[in-house]
């Protein structure tokens, strides 16, 4: 037997059912925010991602599904939507639409060639979302918020933001040589990855799973302590804004990002999920003011986020979050004979076109095992139609619930199911509270 591959998942019936309501909510909220959609390749050159995530980066020197094309050119899966939206922003020329800021939004499969556990995966799907073409802090503090305002409406209760900044590139030289001079005396202390590291990218020895606990990294100086005044008033501003919409958050030095990237805000959205260690961060982002001009773009700063879907969704089953999941068939319609049968095929077709959920029996099954598979799909309705009704034009419609049954004419079918079913599938957006209508 075939199996999937290591780090892979497949996603199927109730829980693919969980997945599409949780993408559902997500466009909605995106909607209202006035994102729109993106889709960029699941391949790119490879040397988009090493200029952009990084070439001293995790994700670029160990984790990324490298391979040469037919045509022998080096390609690379994404291992995030980042540096493939940026990419796309400049090669179709975005800067130049009339309407700025550009917000665009994805929700798409990422490969990392990491060791596979509970909440890692080498592939993995992140919805994710980028304002491109403002450094307005109120763009920072709407980027946190709406991630929050998100895991919110699905009814997830225990997220922690984690905010930090990196300051501007002055700010950044000046604590990278600060974070120098703390670990070079120490060099030998540090694992060999981050021995390379202190030379190419020292920020990322604050990002070490190897070395995290050990007292070098403790006494690490903090990047807040070397932000020049302006990165300083920036922060401030977005932490002021951050307030004034409600959002809880805590600052915490130790969030600097596993991506190069990055400057000024950066963001880790955490869930309680206990025995997940690192992988209970659920989503991170931040700042990228020099990434679209390092890709050969004009000079334009962004920010943006993203969340991994697997892991949100792993955080709500753990919170125990019921999501409004129709597990439901609203009718059922089994025939006595192949005299019916015809009637039937025209019933289902015409009851599917106003919007209801038919099925019928497909395996010549007798009526018994009809009210079985019925009950299986969880029916709301049951007809048996039978050729003494229809001469009438009428059908015997029972409730499965109460047991009840009523006889009502063809003709007033669509009425009947109408005022019996609530409607499931229309959701009101209320962020605070994403209410949903009962079913029953
Ligand atoms: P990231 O922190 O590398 O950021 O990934 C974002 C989220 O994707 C993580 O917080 C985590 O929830 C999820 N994730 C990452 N790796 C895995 C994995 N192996 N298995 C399961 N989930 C995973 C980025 O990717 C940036 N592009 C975010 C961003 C957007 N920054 C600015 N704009």
């Amino acid at each position: 037997m075939i199996t999937k591959p290591k780090g892979t998942k497949d996603i199927y019936g109730i829980e693919a059912k969980r997945w599409q309501y949780v993408s559902k909510v997500i466009d909605d909220i995106m909607e209202k925010y006035n994102y729109t959609f993106i889709r960029v390749p699941v391949f790119e050159s490879s040397e988009l991602f090493h200029r952009s995530v990084g070439d001293a980066s995790d994700i670029v020197t160990k984790e990324t599904y490298d391979f040469t094309d037919r045509g022998g050119r080096k390609m690379t899966l994404r291992p995030e939507g980042t540096a493939g939206v940026v990419r796309c922003y400049i090669e179709n020329k975005m800067y130049g639409l009339s309407s700025q800021p550009v917000k665009l939004y994805y929700n798409m499969p990422m490969y990392r060639y990491e060791r596979p556990q509970a909440g890692r995966y080498r592939e993995f799907t992140q919805f994710g979302y980028e304002v491109i073409g403002s450094d307005d802090p109120l763009s920072d503090a709407e980027v946190i918020s709406l991630a929050v305002n998100i895991y919110k409406a699905l009814g997830l209760k225990e997220i922690k933001v984690n905010i930090n900044s990196l300051g501007d590139d002055k700010s950044r030289n000046n604590y990278r040589e600060a974070l120098v001079k703390h670990f070079k005396p120490h060099i030998n202390e540090l694992c060999s990855d981050c021995k390379e590291r202190l030379e190419k990218n020292p920020l990322r020895i604050l990002d070490c799973k190897v070395d995290q606990d050990k007292d070098v990294m403790k006494s690490a100086p903090k990047t807040i302590d070397y932000l020049n005044e302006e990165s300083k008033e920036r922060f401030e501003k977005v932490k002021e804004y951050l307030s004034v919409m409600g959002v809880n958050f805590e600052v915490d030095p130790k969030v600097v990002r596993g991506l190069d990237y990055y400057n000024h805000t950066v963001f880790e959205i955490e869930a309680k999920i206990e025995g997940f260690g690192a992988q209970n961060v659920i989503g991170g982002g931040g700042r990228y003011n020099a990434l679209v001009e390092e890709l050969d773009g004009p000079k334009t700063p962004a920010i943006g986020f993203a969340s991994g879907l697997d892991r949100l969704m792993l955080a709500l089953e753990m919170e125990e979050v019921e999501l409004p999941i129709n597990d439901k068939v609203d009718l059922f319609l089994l025939y006595v004979s192949d005299d019916e049968k015809k009637y039937a095929a025209y019933l289902l077709n015409d009851l599917r076109k106003s919007g209801f959920i038919v099925e019928t029996d497909y395996l010549n099954r007798s009526l018994k095992a009809g009210f079985k598979q019925a009950d299986r799909l969880n029916s709301r309705f049951i007809i048996v139609l039978n050729d003494e009704d229809l001469k009438k034009n009428e059908v015997r419609i029972k409730n499965t619930k109460t047991k009840e049954e009523d006889v009502i004419s063809v003709d007033a079918l669509i009425y009947y199911l109408e005022e019996n079913i609530n409607d499931l599938y229309d959701m009101d957006l209320n962020i605070d509270n994403y209410d949903h209508k009962d079913a029953d």
